[in-house]
């Protein structure tokens, strides 16, 4: 879908196209294509029909919204996921009231200096802000303007093409940038290969009375700017991302504070300086959620259950009572064994178990490979753990007590 043909898509005639495409959604699509190419032109056709097939796919992260929304491929790979972005939005609406003493309509002009299709953006929006957002690529711009209109922020919001690298920072309350992640070669994990690149980031962080800036979950420590608050969000126990929260200039210190956030309930976690003794397996193990695990808030989830650590490396707690938090899923250890194949497939045998889970941390085991190989047959259930106790191959055999 290029630009022209999107351009199409939102004149009435264009709208046709799109209900159409929408109705024949489950049909076959050479029979939904033939039958919209008895209307409509080639371009328009095709452009109605992706857009109804990336709508019912937004569905996953803009729920009924999407049915509203438009979307290109890589702007909605690319998204914010709806709550995560309402989480962000209310967080700086915040932040941002806590050090303005805003009433409540007053909302603070953000810039957005990346916007994609507009999932932060919008959010923003209807969290209050008025937001100016640019972004290089001229469809994404259409598109995010479009979606601004359809969901009714229009006037709260405005979008061009721009690059990032030419937005005045110092000319809004609070600057907000979501680097595009992915290269030619397909997605990154290098910040310096992020668009705009890292020092363009830090720049423009470093220029803002406010900022916030979304990474990958996986961002090396060592980028992490000095005097940040760094955030790991997880949605329904998957990690999604870390924001950078950059406070007021005046404000900002050295060190970094970590602090860990789970959607869609909303509980937080702060680094309290907790470290989890190392202490013999108990009764049950718990598995942290990956944002505590990403943002080292190992011990205080330790705490939180009474439990040691195993192996003082790994991020597997273990206590003797079941306690249950948001923080950890738990499993209730029925047998641990040295880690061998032959071991492992007799002692599940015998307790009849041929459905198993298995989970890993610290073990190179190929869990598919394993799974073969262990010739499962039985009508019990059970979780595997692979790991290593103080540095030992081990696997252990559990029921699973709690969802995290
Ligand atoms: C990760 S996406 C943003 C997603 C958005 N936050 C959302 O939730 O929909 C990153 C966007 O940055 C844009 N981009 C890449 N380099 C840029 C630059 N130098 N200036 C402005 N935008 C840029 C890309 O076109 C892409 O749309």
């Amino acid at each position: 879908m290029d630009l022209d043909a999107f351009t199409e898509l939102l004149t009435p005639r264009g709208q046709r196209a799109l209900a159409e495409a929408v109705e024949h959604r489950d049909a076959d699509p050479v029979a939904a294509a033939t039958s919209l190419r008895r209307t409509y032109d080639a371009a328009l056709s095709s452009a109605a029909l992706t857009q109804a097939r990336l709508r019912e796919r937004a569905r996953a992260k803009f729920g009924a919204d999407a049915e509203l929304m438009y979307f290109t491929p890589h702007g909605l790979e690319q998204a914010t996921r709806a709550e995560v972005a309402a989480h962000r939005a209310t967080r700086l609406l915040s932040l941002w009231r806590s050090s303005h003493h805003a009433g409540a309509g007053d909302g603070p002009r953000v810039a957005d200096v990346c916007c994609g299709s507009g999932g932060d953006l919008l959010a923003l929006a209807r969290a209050g802000c008025l937001v100016d957002a640019v972004d290089t690529d001229p469809l994404t711009v259409a598109v995010a303007r479009a979606n601004a209109e359809a969901l009714g922020v229009a006037e709260r919001v405005t979008v061009r093409v721009a690059d990032a690298a030419s937005v005045s920072p110092e000319d809004y309350d609070v600057l907000f940038a979501d680097p595009a992640r992915r290269t030619s070669r397909g997605r990154t994990f290098d910040p310096m290969a992020y668009s705009p690149p890292w020092p363009v980031v830090l720049d423009l962080l470093a220029r803002a009375p406010r900022a916030c800036v979304k990474v990958a979950p996986g961002i090396p420590y060592e980028f992490i700017p000095e005097g940040a608050e760094a955030e790991w969000v997880s949605y329904k126990g998957e990690v999604k991302e870390a924001s950078l929260w950059a406070p007021p200039r005046a404000a900002r210190k050295t060190g970094l504070v970590r602090l860990a956030t789970l959607l869609p309930g909303g509980h937080v976690l702060r680094d309290a300086g907790a470290v989890a003794p190392t202490g013999p397996l108990g009764r049950h193990v718990y598995e942290p959620d990956g944002a505590a695990i990403r943002a080292h808030l190992v011990g205080e989830v330790a705490e939180l259950v009474g439990g040691r650590l195993p192996d003082p490396m790994i991020a597997y707690i273990t206590g003797d009572d079941p306690v249950d938090t948001p923080w950890a899923a738990r499993y209730e250890v029925e047998e641990a064994l040295p880690f061998s194949l032959k071991r492992l497939r007799a002692a599940l045998r015998d307790r009849k178990i041929g459905n198993v889970t298995i989970k890993k941390r610290a073990s190179a085991v190929d869990i598919e490979r394993l799974r073969s190989d262990l010739r499962l047959s039985g009508t019990e259930s059970a979780v595997v753990i692979l790991t290593r106790i103080m540095d030992k191959p081990s696997a252990l055999i559990c029921r699973p007590g709690s969802p995290a």
